[in-house]
């Protein structure tokens, strides 16, 4: 038997799991790390916590595996998309990363839209200049920190910095580097072009792969440290959410999936380049050589439950504990006892700004209607609704670009959540189902390594081998009449947004 090893590099914490080729869980380790908010707007992590977690959750769980070492034949890397991290000429970090939600770089979007016109950068790049992708952060450090641009000689996305430290490899591949916006993306290489308008030097960048190809073995010393053998081949991996995909076997035209995890987003698989010309859902190559995806992004969805969990339900965690469950199953009963509608409630979850369909780097989280009969599970479910309802937001707007979907699948952690999986069918109007398999992107980048390593002949054979459908949750129409007022909302706010951010 082979064995696989997938790791999800994500924004709360890393998930390293290994399977066994038919697709079972062998052993499964997580461990989390600080975010970091040094301004309002602003979201770094530290690529070294990323590093020791990803290493230690390896060991983990090779320990507790009692098969032949040269069994485990490969490694799949997946990871938070877009973060920036430098690396100097000895390969060590520069600077801690600033990652994907961050949102200081509204004035370098504007330069790259002077430099470029908009409609040649979604030629180019398939999507317009954005303020949470790399090449905004890149200029922002080139601006504001010279001396750490001088310095730097490498630059990669998170995942890509664990790829480094697993083989010694300066490499990325195709789904991820489609969100740094130095992609030509209908050619799958970096743009020349993009690279001279924006005045950054190729040689910084690494080799770019597709999804499923080795990009090189262990090093003697990262297998030293993992307990790993050198003959381990690591593959190109994807982005968190093209990993997803593969992972709930959203592999062929007309398959989707929401996922909640720390950011929401709505996928939809493409065998063409399919672009929204307004810009508001991106455009990038997936996992699947030759093959395209469209995404909305909702900046903080599963962020959202969580800081409201965290600053305001400590009772909540505190009981949970106490009966030994996890408390967002608790949140999850409470929320069910609330009617939709919160009793006129409306959360806008805009904690990091928003991306789908705004674009709007200044908006921030609202509550609206609060009143004295509101208690705490009210705000829960207004929370669990707005995130919904930024969802839906992402599904029409794929609608609206004629993407046909006959099936959407839910992942990530709010996936698990029966409530919020009801909320997406409600206002969706269509089916919302899940698989057995729960590891979203560390199975889908056990995939890639799989395919990678001859085990598997293509992504999309080893999908149909190993994914299997498990619920189906049908629409009732409860959420569908409070959507409208909550498009309102931001309209009526978006003025006071910016006059906010100037504050
Ligand atoms: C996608 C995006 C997020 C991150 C975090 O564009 O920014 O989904 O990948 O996981």
């Amino acid at each position: 038997m082979n064995y696989l090893i997938g790791i999800d590099v994500g924004t709360s914490a890393t998930k390293t799991v290994l399977f066994d080729e038919a697709g079972n869980v062998i052993a499964s380790a997580s461990l989390a790390y600080p975010l970091y908010q040094p301004q309002n707007g602003w979201a770094e992590q530290r690529p070294e916590d990323w590093r020791d977690a990803v290493f230690a959750a390896i060991k983990e769980v090779v320990e507790r595996f009692d098969g032949a070492l040269e069994d485990i034949k490969g490694i799949g890397i997946s990871g938070q998309m877009h973060g920036l991290v430098m690396l100097d000429e000895k390969g060590e970090v520069i600077r801690p990363s600033i990652i994907w939600c961050d949102q200081r770089t509204g004035a370098e979007v504007e330069d790259m839209l002077k430099r470029m016109p908009r409609e040649k950068w979604i030629e180019i790049t398939a999507n317009p200049p954005l303020t949470g992708w790399t090449a905004a952060k890149i200029l922002w450090v080139k601006k504001n920190e010279p001396e750490n641009y001088r310095r730097c000689h490498h630059i990669l996305l998170p995942k890509d910095y664990i790829r480094y430290t697993l083989t010694g490899a300066f490499a990325t591949e195709v789904s991820d580097a489609s969100g740094m916006q130095l992609l030509d993306v209908p050619a799958r290489d970096w743009s020349d072009e993009v690279l001279k308008v924006l005045d950054i030097d190729r040689s910084l960048l690494g080799d770019v792969y597709e999804s499923c190809q080795v990009t090189g073995r262990l090093t003697r010393e990262a297998a030293e440290r993992t307990g790993l053998t050198t003959e381990t081949r690591v593959v190109g991996g994807a982005g968190d959410n093209a990993a997803a995909a593969v992972g709930t076997g959203v592999v062929r035209d007309g398959r989707a999936f929401t996922t909640i995890g720390t950011s929401g987003v709505v996928f939809a698989h493409s065998n063409k380049v399919a672009i929204d010309p307004k810009g508001r859902v991106h455009t990038c190559c997936c996992a699947v050589p030759g093959a395209w995806h469209v995404m909305g992004v909702t900046q903080g969805a599963g962020l959202s439950l969580k800081w409201f969990k965290d600053q305001f339900c400590q009772d909540y965690s505190a009981r949970a504990e106490a009966e030994g469950r996890d408390v967002y199953d608790r949140i999850n009963e409470e929320v069910a006892t609330v009617p939709a509608g919160s009793d006129r409630l409306l959360y806008l979850p805009y904690l990091m700004g928003e991306r789908t369909p705004h674009l709007d780097a200044d908006c921030r989280g609202v509550f609206f209607g609060l009143s004295a009969i509101h208690q705490k599970k009210h705000l829960l479910r207004a929370v669990m609704e707005g995130v919904a309802y930024s969802l839906c937001d992402c599904n029409e707007i794929l609608q609206e670009m004629g993407i046909e979907v006959d099936k959407m699948m839910a992942c990530g952690g709010g996936g698990k959540s029966p409530v919020w999986r009801q909320m997406l069918a409600d206002l969706y109007r269509c089916p919302v189902k899940t698989v057995c398999q729960e590891e979203g992107p560390a199975l889908g980048a056990a995939i890639l390594a799989g395919v990678g390593c001859g085990i598997y002949p293509d992504v999309e054979t080893a999908c149909d081998q190993l994914i299997e459908e498990k619920s189906s949750t049908g629409p009732k129409k409860e959420q569908a009449q409070v959507y409208e007022k909550y498009h309102q909302l931001y309209q009526s706010l978006k003025e006071n947004f910016k006059e906010l951010a100037k504050m």
